[in-house]
């Protein structure tokens, strides 16, 4: 039986026998703790920092002394002097252990600490990034043994770090003598080191110990906003988080007007190309100056794209995304230099990683939802639908995902609307109608109150009441239709047929006014006949997409629905379902996961391993493709109907009455009649 100490480490339990004078570090390692170092246990980084317990614990079966660990050495002393050591703190990699003892390791310690908790079915992301940093003693020059720096500090690497071949590019070599003898042949390296296998980088070289940290952009490069977030790559937290609109925009603002730009414009695609870069690189700038970081601190950016977005973002003519079969470049994720994209506003040398897409018509930041949401790993079939200017639609379980992608086009985001807006202060967000008086109220953005509040104009006096935003034109839909306003084939009936003088009639068709300012100069903002077929469409794409996924899963209903995205989170899940964008279900297993796509992109970011796992995940999902289905075009035309011409939507009757209307008779009024489903 050994007599050398026993060493317990706290939280993880860890334990084992180490001789006396063993320092804490070099037990944690031994015993594979979670205990972190970056300047390999100089006493330098104080990374290692560690908290001993001493007492009776029962719990272990060990009594601590109070000697059980060495006394403060000078290079503590010299530390806590310098810059402090919290009460009861040491340093792990000078603290050495004299007798059985209890350590903790508190969480600012941990290098794998868990930075983005998903919700408890879902497991924890750890910290594993690509690009970290590192510092190195490197032996001096030896006239009798001669050898070059950079061998030296390879040698340093394989010694301290295990790393077997380490890449360097020409600017960052040159930097390497003076940094060796500034630093008195001690170097802190950022290493980027990625889940491939590939040889490890030298990203950057300072002399001595470099204690500034290192940042990551973890980017979401959507057809219409471009949106970061600013990421510690040590510990994982946002620094900050800002985003602009897609300054492709001004060539068409979906993608299928996109690429019909770079066909009928000689040198269209570069043109695309040069504008998103110089976005990306100016919301970099833009980014770190918010923080109040040097630029050249960003070591590594993460790209979730759709496929248009992912080839113009490459420099790569867009020109066969246009057109069937619908063939991709490349699917596979990428791993490029920040110099190869032209991408400035972050360090030269620093990396980029893309998600790989999935499907000519399914990309990068429908892998990233995949990465975020999981659906291969649930136990129950999940429909996950990503609202955008595309709609992105998977489906699956542990058994399977199917992932396909529907044009919806900018309905959803109030563009093609007659009072459509962005969402933005002033924006009608939600809106209710009394099926008895037909009446209007509703909420604008910035503004709590609703319109009946005796309050709302005096609250609304800076913003206005200036449209209707995504999440309000579906409510209007919707509650136009439960009202009666609208019959199921999606026509607004006249002021006769519905018994309010708010249905006017506007050349042959009928609106419905929702609010009139003209008096005072405002605007007047309506529902029309166009606005309602222009929703319809999108929401026949969408859910037509959906249940093609559930045909070819075999299905006739999911278990639960997420709705991913920006827009996700703010769409009423019951006026999504009298809608009919989605399928029926029960209205408390429709969640939002807000920008899924942009946590995926962190988790990457952050992570290798889970680039790894999202890129075995792609390759496993079964790709449909909508546009050459025949049955597409059948679900679609059944879903034209509000909610839908065939399906049936049992959960949501259960909570709504819907009236049987039909105002396709001019002047004969129809549409009184109530009856349940
Ligand atoms: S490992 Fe760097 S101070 Fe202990």
């Amino acid at each position: 039986m050994t007599t050398d100490p026993l060493v317990i480490f706290t939280p993880s339990g860890k334990r084992g026998h180490f001789p006396v004078g063993t320092p804490v570090l070099t037990a944690a390692r031994k015993l594979g703790v979670d205990l972190d170092s970056v300047c390999g246990g100089r006493g330098i980084c104080s990374k290692c920092q560690i908290t001993p317990s001493y007492g009776e614990f029962a719990k272990h079966g060990v009594t601590v002394a109070d000697d059980a660990i060495s006394p403060k050495n000078a290079v503590e002393d010299r530390y806590d002097e310098k810059r402090g050591l919290k009460p009861g703190r040491r340093l792990g990699c000078q603290a050495t252990i004299q007798s059985d003892v209890v350590i903790d390791v508190p969480a600012e310690s941990q290098v794998h600490r868990q930075v983005i908790r998903k919700s408890a079915a879902q497991r924890d992301i750890v910290m594993d990034p690509a690009t970290s940093v590192h510092y190195v003693k490197v032996a001096e020059p030896d006239m009798h043994d001669p050898s070059g720096d950079f061998e030296r500090l390879q040698d340093a690497l394989r010694n301290e770090l295990g790393m077997d071949r380490v890449m360097v590019d020409l600017p960052i070599l040159r930097k390497l003598q003076p940094a060796l003898r500034k630093g008195e042949w001690g170097v802190t390296v950022t290493l980027y080191q990625d889940h491939t296998g590939a040889p490890a980088r030298i990203l950057d070289i300072a002399p001595g110990f470099d204690e500034r940290p290192i940042y990551g952009l973890a980017i979401d490069l959507g057809s219409t906003t471009v949106a970061a977030h600013l990421c510690d790559l040590k510990t994982g937290e946002v620094i900050a988080s800002s985003g602009l609109m897609n300054p492709q925009i001004r060539f068409g603002e979906d993608l299928m007007s996109r690429v019909s730009y770079a066909m009928m414009n000689k040198g269209g695609d570069q043109e695309m190309t040069i504008a998103v870069r110089d976005a990306i690189s100016d919301l970099a700038r833009e980014i770190a100056t918010e923080a109040d970081i040097p630029t050249d601190r960003i070591m590594e950016t993460v790209f979730v794209c759709n496929p248009v977005m992912h080839h113009l973002l490459l420099g790569i003519d867009p020109v066969e995304l246009g057109q069937a079969p619908f063939a991709l470049a490349t699917g596979d994720s990428l791993s490029l230099g920040a110099t190869d994209l032209n991408l400035t506003g972050m360090n030269d040398s620093a990396r980029v990683y893309i998600l790989p897409c999935i499907a000519g018509h399914v990309g990068a930041d429908c892998a990233a939802v995949a990465l975020s949401e999981q659906p291969d790993q649930s136990d129950d079939l999940v429909l996950i639908v990503d609202v955008g200017t595309n709609a992105e639609i998977l489906l699956g379980d542990k058994t399977g995902v199917l992932a396909c992608s529907s044009p919806t086009g900018p309905a959803f985001e109030g563009a093609q609307i007659s009072s459509g807006q962005r969402a933005a202060p002033g924006a009608i967000e939600r809106i209710e109608i009394d099926p008895v008086t037909k009446e209007p109220r509703f909420r604008v953005i910035g503004c709590d109150e609703w319109s009946d509040h005796p309050d709302f104009a005096s609250l609304t006096a800076q913003t206005g009441v200036t449209g209707i935003c995504g999440s309000g034109i579906i409510e209007a839909v919707a509650e136009m239709r439960t009202a009666g306003l609208l019959d199921p084939t999606g026509l607004i009936g006249n002021a006769e047929q519905t018994g309010t003088p708010r249905c006017e009639a506007e050349g042959r068709t009928n609106v419905y006014v929702i609010h009139d300012d003209t008096a005072n100069g405002g605007p007047r903002i309506t529902v029309t006949q166009g606005d309602i077929r222009a929703i319809q469409l999108a929401k026949s794409a969408l859910y037509a997409g959906a249940r093609l996924l559930m045909d070819e899963k075999g299905v006739e209903t999911v278990d639960r629905i997420v709705l991913a995205g920006a827009f996700g989170a703010h769409i009423s899940v019951k006026h999504a379902l009298i809608l009919g964008m989605i399928p029926d279900a029960p209205l408390d297993k429709v969640t939002s996961a807000g920008n899924a796509a942009g946590t995926g992109a962190r988790i990457a970011l952050c992570s290798k391993t889970a680039r790894k796992q999202i890129e075995t995940t792609v390759r496993q999902i079964t790709k449909v493709e909508t546009a050459i289905e025949p049955k597409f075009q059948e679900h679609f035309v059944n879903a034209n109907a509000i909610p839908h011409a065939t399906d049936g939507f049992p959960h949501l009757t259960q909570v709504v009455t819907l009236p049987d209307a039909s105002f396709n008779t001019q002047g004969q009024t129809g549409g009184r009649r109530r009856r349940r489903g």
